[in-house]
């Protein structure tokens, strides 16, 4: 095959993974282990739960209740044994060196996330002030555990629009010369801005794209009404931005890699006056992405985007699996069964996408 022609209709890629995802706990797990393992092997699983995953004890229990889940699910015995779980500690003022020793070496904590204090869901214990975390990220440096950012000032006088691009100026910019080897990711890059800083970093330096800022912008989030399911975290930025994110995800430059970011929030907590932010990805991410790709004519450097980057990156050897796509059109579910009655409403609801998984 071969797929660089603009009529491919099929493509097999190696299986990909989702370094960034979030699984949520206990009876959501029925829902959102099936749906990452269906299409992933390795997921990195964000750990702002209520209360976070703070200690490597609390990784491997959550990671024994993911696992529990997945052998309860209806997937194909090759589904459950290729599913990894890879899990992130939540930083918070307290962390300590010892904390990150003990996730260096327990061989299931590929990384650990930074969460400013207030920038996004569940993220109330994190961070207050970054020099508070010096020691911990010497620690991160020395065993070689990547620093997991969401990237956004929370000042309250910073305009949300402006958030990442003032992090990345008034955070990361010291962070990185103080120091100068520690692995980073800059999680769901939303701005030009980040592309650049990551572009005009060495290769310890990365980023991941969710489909919804491949596909999407702020009109499409308050054009013609606010639509609650287009709002997440970092929020959907102007049109141009979402040109830049496009052209470095299909690029083939390594430092971008796929991360959903697909967030669970009952739909009833969406559709709100006070709506929570999170976009639902993980069961249709790959025709999201397939989608995003196809539409600038890049098919072809989906696989490095979403099989061979994050491995790399990571230090982690690639998939041997593989999955096929198929130019066909699928319907997105209006939503799906989540637990206590309630349904979880995906990114593009009920439209048409022209990939599918065959
Ligand atoms: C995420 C969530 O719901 O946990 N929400 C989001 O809008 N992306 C948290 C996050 O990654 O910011
Ligand atoms: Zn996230």
């Amino acid at each position: 095959m071969n797929p660089t022609t603009d009529s491919m209709t099929e493509i097999t890629l190696l299986q990909p993974d989702d370094w960034h995802i979030h699984l949520r706990d206990n009876q959501a797990l029925a829902t959102t282990v099936a749906h990452a393992a269906a299409s992933f092997n390795r997921v990195i699983c964000m750990p702002n739960l209520v209360p976070p995953v703070k200690t490597f004890e609390q990784a491997h229990a959550y990671r024994t209740r993911i696992l529990q889940h997945l052998q309860d699910s209806e997937l194909s015995a090759e589904r459950k044994v290729s599913f990894d779980p890879r899990m992130t500690l939540y930083l918070t003022d307290n962390t300590t060196v010892q904390d990150i020793e003990d996730a260096a070496k327990s061989g299931i904590v590929e990384a650990v996330k930074l969460y400013p204090a207030g920038a996004t869901t569940n993220s109330a214990d994190g961070v207050t002030d970054i020099n508070g975390c010096l020691d911990v990220f010497e620690a991160l440096e020395k065993y070689d555990l990547p620093l997991l950012l969401h990237g956004e000032v929370t000042d309250d006088h910073v305009d949300i629009f402006d958030r990442e691009k003032r992090f990345l100026d008034d955070v990361l910019a010291q962070v990185i010369i103080k120091f100068p080897t520690l692995k980073i990711v800059l999680e769901h890059i939303t701005t030009s801005d980040a592309a650049d800083f990551v572009l005009s970093q060495g290769n310890h330096i990365a980023a991941t794209i969710t489909p919804q800022h491949l596909m999407f912008n702020r009109n499409h989030l308050l054009l013609g009404g606010i639509k609650p399911h287009f709002y997440c975290l970092p929020i959907l930025k102007r049109e141009q931005h979402q040109k830049v994110l496009l052209d470095v995800a299909t690029s083939g430059n390594p430092k971008f890699f796929l991360g959903t970011d697909s967030a669970p929030h009952a739909t009833d907590k969406k559709e709100n006056a006070c709506g929570c932010a999170g976009c639902y990805s993980a069961a249709i991410a790959m025709p999201l992405y397939a989608t995003a790709f196809d539409s600038v004519g890049k098919i072809d450097k989906l696989e490095g985007f979403a099989s061979r980057f994050g491995p790399q990156f990571y230090g982690l050897p690639v998939n041997e699996n593989t999955i096929t796509m198929i130019k066909t059109p699928m319907q997105v579910p209006t939503d799906y069964p989540y637990f206590d009655g309630s349904s979880l409403t995906p990114l593009m609801a009920g439209e048409t996408l022209p990939w599918s998984l065959k």
